[in-house]
């Protein structure tokens, strides 16, 4: 049986190597067999339900679409018109959820809230995103860095700006277990916190890994492969924070300097949405209010430039995410050689 089968997907931390690159492959598979029309809904009897308590673009896409194509069927659950939270407990939705349907995507808050729900569900769990971990963009993250450079290995990935959320955290994880190059490049107190360093420098010192700490932009970013970010202040952190942070973070925007600085061969990539013009209205608001017309975390020179790879990874969350669904509901499940 696939060891992947009736597992949940929680944080990059419980899996191993072997299984990351297991959902990798199973990803490359997937898009080259959506390419050439070769269909794959070979999951027809499963349900999978959808909860997002925060907004979302490419997740819930990516979730809907890749049920559609494995021939299941999706259920999309907004917090604001069901029961979760106001009058049904976690626990409770849990069980509720896992009389009906095969799996669980959960996006929201906490990490111990989708902790919670695989604690009670008996089917598989997946984190769409919580404020500690999104272990789903890596794997497309990871697909698409694969993709461009042909290897993981001995990539040096610099990540710029506020590290200690969901981002930064799962990177550094994803960088670990996969015995790549992470260099955190942010103010010292937007560092991932110590006891997710400790764990993954161990994870490191087995895999071939290597972890770097700096404040100096232009030192992180020397030899880079790929320079990624995100926006500075993330859904669930207080608006108010924007003005102490732009001040911290203005050194670590992603600018055609930095780009230089970085070398030749250096790629952008951001999981995106991205403030890099004043095309959205907080995008506007924030830009007119700060002084930063040519965009906050990225400028758009660097965002619309040829070595920006956001467009390719947004689609890879398609194939990545079906790659975990699929391993995780078919006992059957292995990578085919194309
Ligand atoms: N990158 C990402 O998770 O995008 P959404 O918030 O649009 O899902
Ligand atoms: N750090 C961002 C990621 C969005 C995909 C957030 O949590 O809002």
């Amino acid at each position: 049986m696939n060891p992947l089968y009736g597992r949940d997907f929680l944080k990059l931390l419980d899996y191993t190597q072997e299984e990351l690159l297991f959902l990798l492959d199973l990803a490359e598979q997937l898009k080259k067999e959506k390419k050439a029309g070769v269909p794959h809904n070979t999951l027809g009897s499963k349900n999978i339900a959808l909860i997002f308590e925060k907004t979302s673009t490419r997740t819930r896409c990516a979730f809907e679409v890749a049920a559609r194509d494995l021939g299941m069927g999706s259920t999309y659950l907004d917090p604001t018109v069901s029961q979760i939270g106001k009058k049904e407990s976690i626990a409770d939705t849990a069980r509720v959820l896992a009389g009906m349907f095969d799996a669980i995507e959960y996006r929201g808050f906490g990490q111990e809230i989708v902790d919670e729900l695989a604690e009670y569900a008996d089917i598989p769990v997946i984190n769409g995103l919580t404020n500690d971990y999104h272990p789903t963009q890596i794997l497309a993250d990871f697909l698409t860095i694969r993709e461009h450079f042909g290897t993981l290995k001995n990539i040096k990935l610099v990540y710029m700006g506020d590290a200690c959320y969901n981002m930064g955290n799962s990177l550094m994880v994803g960088c670990a277990k996969l015995g790549m190059r992470f260099t955190v490049c942010a103010p010292r107190q937007f560092y991932p916190k110590q006891e997710l360093i400790d764990t993954c420098l161990a994870i490191a010192a087995e895999t071939g890994a290597v972890l770097e700490f700096t404040e100096d932009p232009v030192e992180g970013v020397k030899d880079a492969d790929v320079i990624y970010t995100d926006i500075w202040v993330s859904m669930g952190e207080p608006v108010e924070s924007w003005e102490t942070r732009v001040k911290l973070f203005i050194p670590y925007q992603v600018n055609a300097a930095l780009m230089e600085a970085a070398g030749e061969k250096a790629v952008f990539m951001h999981c995106l949405p991205s403030f890099h013009d004043l095309k959205t209205t907080m995008g506007k608001e924030l830009g007119e209010r700060y002084g930063f017309p040519d965009g906050l975390e990225v400028t758009d020179e660097v965002f619309e430039s040829p070595r920006s790879l956001v467009f390719q990874e947004a689609e890879n969350r398609l194939h990545t995410i079906k790659a975990v669904m699929k391993a995780v509901l078919d006992p059957d499940c292995e990578v085919k050689r194309l």
